[in-house]
């Protein structure tokens, strides 16, 4: 049996008169990456500021282990490592001596793994904290984070500041906490960077879970957007499976743009080749078109938003 590491239901947190959570519901199973994806100011870090019993809720539940988060505070924290959305530093320590210090602070040694991130992030330890861009800094983070053998990995917005490289490390970083079987929870308000590793992706909006599901689950959400221009008609094309919302730009359908299913792909492409591409271009669905296909789903559910 799968156990769940985390659970929310109906989790409620205000801030004074701001009401930053109105109803978050997800759950962690064991093993899995779950992106938790929503634009600023939505409640990812609110969120995971509960789940680390670093704020109190208002109303729902929370668990993490089957515990509450805000009463056994002492025994979940050994085994959660955690990455905060504003990485905080002190500034005449230098970047390794940071990286020793946050690993004792949560009881861990430098070892092994501490000197493999540092080579791959390709970080320098030796500067003073003040001198380090904002990529370093949040290096100092993911290093003192991934060195960490924990059960739970919660990173909010982990690769804020990184180069698409570093970024392209700290992936496979995740990929290899998956594969050891760790469970993780990783927040971000771009979807085309998590979707690589999550097997689930939570969509928060104005402190509401607006979307849950597997990937498979959320196919829509993996339409990727193509732009392309050929030298043979493309009417034909526009009949084939996976494809939608097609848009011809000129008179002869020479010139079309549309969104197409990943698991068509190939055969899109094929089809686009037979009729000699001259330009193509393809984006990544961003979570302002999940929020529209949303809302076309849920037409005027929102009115009732005011209450
Ligand atoms: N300590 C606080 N006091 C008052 N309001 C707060 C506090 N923390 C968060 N809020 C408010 O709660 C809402 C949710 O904020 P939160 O930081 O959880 O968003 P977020 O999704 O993490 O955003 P970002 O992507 O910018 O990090 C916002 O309206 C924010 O202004
Ligand atoms: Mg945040």
């Amino acid at each position: 049996m799968t156990e769940t590491i985390i659970k929310l239901e109906h989790l409620q947190k205000s801030f004074g008169k701001v009401q930053a959570l109105k109803d978050v519901t997800f759950a962690l199973p064991q093993g899995e990456v779950l992106g938790f994806l929503g634009p600023n100011g939505s409640g990812k870090s609110t969120t995971i500021r509960i789940l680390l019993g670093m704020l109190k809720k208002d109303g729902g539940s929370a668990a993490v282990f089957g515990e509450d988060p805000w009463h056994d505070d002492l025994s979940i924290h050994p085994r959660v490592s955690y990455i905060p959305g504003d990485v905080y530093l002190w500034p005449n320590l230098s970047g390794g001596e940071i990286i020793d210090l946050l690993l004792r602070l949560n009881d861990h040694e430098h070892n092994a793994k501490t000197d493999e991130l540092i080579k791959i992030f390709q970080f320098d330890p030796k500067k003073k904290a003040r001198t380090y861009s904002k990529g370093n800094r949040q290096k100092v983070a993911l290093i003192a984070a991934l060195s960490q053998d924990a059960e739970l990995y919660i990173f909010d917005e982990p690769t804020a500041g990184l180069d698409p490289l570093n970024e392209l490390t700290f992936q496979n970083e995740v990929l290899k906490l998956k594969a050891a079987g760790k469970s993780v929870l990783l927040s971000s308000h771009i979807l085309s960077e998590v979707e690589r590793m999550c097997d689930a992706i939570v969509i928060i909006r104005e402190g509401v879970v607006i979307e849950n599901g597997n990937l498979a689950q959320l196919q829509h959400l993996s339409r990727l957007h193509i732009k392309v221009q050929t030298k043979k008609s493309l009417e034909e094309v526009a009949k084939l499976k996976g494809i939608h919302e097609i848009h011809f730009g000129d008179d002869a359908k020479m010139i079309a743009d549309f969104d197409v299913d990943r698991a068509e792909m190939g055969a899109v492409m094929d089809a686009l080749a037979a009729r000699e591409i001259v330009d193509l271009t393809s984006t990544p669905p961003t979570l302002e078109d999940l929020f529209m296909h949303y809302y076309a789903e849920h037409q005027g559910s929102d009115q009732h938003d005011t209450q």
